[in-house]
């Protein structure tokens, strides 16, 4: 391929996307001559369009709802997260122009603690996960990586959790709600992966007496940046993180492949993002 390289970010809808704000930072910031554009993907559209990436002119996209799966399907080549969860969140084509699939959620969540909270994973006995939808499922894929002992999933709904549970194996148990005291007291990381405490949504509401702390706590709820669970925590001498850095660390591996420098995640970065979102909270 020579000219222009182009990437862009999939889905349906595509509006909302920062995606292209975070791609066109670092394309401005590396001097590549590249182009990361909206491109929707009706549902109707979807097994064509990834089927036919090769062709398309693109180097490689990302992948947004509700499209991860059909795009897993479409690939040649899957990296482990993206087979294991059978979703991938980021293409490109190979120099064979086989089309390679990623599912860099889980390696957004670690690259976010790994640079906000060094350290995070010395002490990994045990882990607690709020929800269990697609971002939960990245979740524990990434804490198996990391060799937790005991990976806890609460959620409302026990089936979705029992799901993840049985797919990752001995290390990670499914519970309802309502049993979460019981393990408040031994947790190293309380995460929260469900949409409660995000601005129009309904509240988390968690008592975080028990909780150790030295424990972390973050969220993957970004706007309100600081949500009332990161901020529960704080007031009583938790470490936080919120979970701005995960949207920006997920896009790291996607340019490297396309535009072939592994861009950092900067402070001016983490500015314009949460500039944008203020701006159209
Ligand atoms: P994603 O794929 O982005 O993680 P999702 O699949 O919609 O999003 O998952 C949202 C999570 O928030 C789920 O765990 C959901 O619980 P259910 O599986 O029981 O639906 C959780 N969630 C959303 N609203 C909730 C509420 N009012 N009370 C409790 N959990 C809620």
């Amino acid at each position: 391929m020579t000219g222009k390289i182009r990437a862009g970010v999939t889905g349906w809808p595509v509006t909302q996307s920062r995606s292209p704000l975070v791609h066109g930072y670092w394309l401005k910031k590396y001097g590549i001559d590249g182009s990361y554009e909206k491109i929707p993907v009706s549902p109707e559209d979807a097994e064509a369009f990834y089927g036919s990436l090769a062709t398309s002119g693109l180097k490689g996209c990302n992948v947004t709802i509700p499209h991860k799966e059909t795009a897993a399907a479409a690939c040649n080549i899957l990296d482990q997260a993206a087979k294991k969860m059978g979703a991938a969140n980021t293409l490109w084509l190979d120099d064979e122009n086989r089309l390679c699939g990623a599912n860099t959620d889980g390696l957004g969540f670690l690259g976010n603690l790994d640079q906000m909270a060094p350290g995070w994973d010395d002490k990994r006995d045990c882990a607690i996960v709020l929800g269990a939808g697609g971002a939960a499922r990245a979740i524990v894929w990434a804490l198996s990586s990391r060799n937790f002992t005991e990976v806890h999933i609460f959620n409302r709904t026990v089936e979705k959790a029992n799901e993840i549970a049985d797919q990752f194996g001995s290390a990670v148990y499914a519970h309802s709600w309502d049993k979460l005291g019981t393990f408040l007291g031994k947790t190293d990381l309380l995460i929260n992966t469900t949409s409660l405490g995000m601005a129009g949504k309904a509240a988390l509401e968690i008592d975080l007496g028990d909780l150790p702390k030295e424990a972390l706590v973050t969220d993957i709820v970004y706007v309100p940046l600081m949500t009332d669970l990161l901020k529960q925590a704080a007031a009583r001498g938790n470490r936080t993180v919120d979970g701005v850095g995960m949207l920006l660390h997920q896009a790291v591996p996607g340019f490297e492949k396309w535009f072939g420098v592994r861009p950092e995640v900067d402070d001016d970065l983490r500015r314009l993002v949460l500039d944008d979102l203020e701006k159209n909270a």
